[in-house]
């Protein structure tokens, strides 16, 4: 049965439709009619062309499903960049944003909200952090990470006005932003839009004898890291990299921020990647399955010395903390805890990567990865490559993404089955031995 706000946009948007078909425009009806190929030349005529995606047209998903405008039906192994960790639709996260869009779903900062402290409370609570600071995309919430980072430093640390430096490390990816591109080592994400951000360096990743040079410098105030590099494709640092971080951090008076934004939320096993060496970062960074797909919504978490820097009117965002969000949230969080999503993604992982490790090493000479954030390295060759390689996984009903040329990530929503792991990994073993 339609919900009352569901029945409410159906009627309001079939009002629009017949009014914009009595002018004899082209409307969204017709998208439910359309084939692949339409709906791949009508973005390609209308959008910017920022992507590259495979040509795939989807139009519906559910857990580790999806289907295209045809009708097939996939396996969704990228699962949203890991927005998608609770699986496509979640019943509970869906009917938390339904029932909130139909109370309140925006106020602005400008007002108190009921829902915004009680998500503030129960997040903290969870992670165990005094404060979160809400915004919306994941790039926002690394923003949001140096922009505390920096007032710390001339607030708390006392580094002189305009001094502050961030170390990266090298092959980063926390976005678009001009900040993000400036901290970027990938020319695709830089080349041709400086001038860049001062302040920032970037030094080797895994590389501990590189980051305690660094902090030498009295002007660094953080150090900004993935606890496994996501975009760069899977790279799991060595065993004690994360410890070492932590204790070359706390030694020389230096924030560590963990981008969790890919990794967290049981991705890789644990409720953080962090949590794999028991550790703690001064800044938390949370996004994608924050949300479950649902609704963009990131945070900052960190402790009242860094949060309480940064006064009223000195960073913000209009949709920032809204109760849609908020309620989105929780109800995101909540599945991952009630459904044990951690603890499935380590042991699928383990089925998982068991499988892949058996896959011919003359195609595929590496997996890697973590829980359910896998990746395989493609030996590239003049009759296949890694998009081949998708290109023919999706013919066989698995959906994946190249990175890096030669790279696959296998990042399935983390509700998945060992049956289904298994489907999987014949879908794969098929695909790679097409190749032989
Ligand atoms: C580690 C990491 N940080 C930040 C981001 C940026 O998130 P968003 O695309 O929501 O801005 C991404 C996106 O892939 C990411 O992987």
């Amino acid at each position: 049965m339609l919900s009352k706000l569901s029945q409410r946009l159906f009627q309001g948007s079939s009002r629009y439709l017949a009014g914009a078909a009595s002018r004899g425009q082209q409307t969204a009806s017709s998208s439910g009619h359309l084939s692949s190929e339409e709906v791949f030349s009508r973005e390609d005529k209308y959008g910017a062309h920022n992507y590259h995606p495979l040509p795939v047209a989807l139009k519906k998903g559910e857990g580790v499903f999806v289907w295209d405008v045809e009708g097939k039906r996939y396996f969704d192994f990228l699962s949203a960049y890991s927005a998608v960790n609770q699986g496509h639709c979640h019943p509970k996260i869906v009917r938390a944003m339904q029932e909130q869009a139909e109370i309140l779903p925006l106020t602005s900062r400008a007002f108190y909200n009921n829902v915004l402290g009680e998500y503030e409370e129960y997040t903290t609570k969870l992670f165990g952090y005094d404060k979160l600071l809400p915004m919306n995309t994941g790039v926002e919430g690394g923003e949001t990470a140096c922009k505390l980072a920096r007032k710390w430093a001339y607030k708390v640390k006392g580094v002189p006005k305009n001094q502050a430096k961030i170390i990266f490390a090298a092959n980063n990816f926390w976005g678009r932003t001009l900040a993000a591109v400036s901290s970027s080592t990938d020319p695709d994400s830089y080349e041709g839009f400086g001038p860049f951000m001062p302040g920032f360096e970037i030094i080797p990743y895994n590389d501990l004898k590189a980051l305690e040079a660094a902090v030498q410098d009295p002007n660094v105030c953080a150090f900004m890291v993935e606890p496994i590099q996501g975009e760069a494709g899977v790279v799991v640092p060595d065993n004690g990299y994360l410890r070492g971080v932590r204790d070359i951090c706390t030694k020389n008076n230096v924030l560590w921020i963990a981008d969790e934004i890919q990794t967290g939320l049981a991705r890789t096993g644990k409720r953080l990647a962090i949590d794999h060496e028991g550790v703690r970062s001064d800044l938390l960074i949370l996004g994608k399955a924050l949300s479950g797909g649902l609704y963009p919504v990131s945070a900052v978490l960190a402790d009242d010395e860094v949060m309480l820097t940064i006064r009223p009117g000195e960073h913000g965002s209009t949709y920032g903390g809204n109760p849609l969000g908020c309620k989105v949230a929780m109800a995101a969080l909540q599945v991952l805890e009630e459904e044990k999503l951690a603890e499935n993604a380590q042991k699928m992982g383990e089925v998982l990567r068991a499988e892949l490790n058996k896959l011919d090493k003359g195609i595929v000479t590496t997996v890697r990865g973590k829980g359910l954030l896998n990746a395989i390295v493609i030996h590239e060759s003049t009759e296949f490559d890694a998009w081949k390689v998708c290109m023919r996984l999706r013919d066989n009903g698995l959906l994946a993404k190249p990175t890096h040329g030669d790279i696959i990530r296998f990042a399935p929503p983390l509700v998945i089955t060992q049956e289904q792991v298994m489907e999987c990994c014949d879908i794969i073993k098929k695909t790679i031995m097409s190749f032989q």
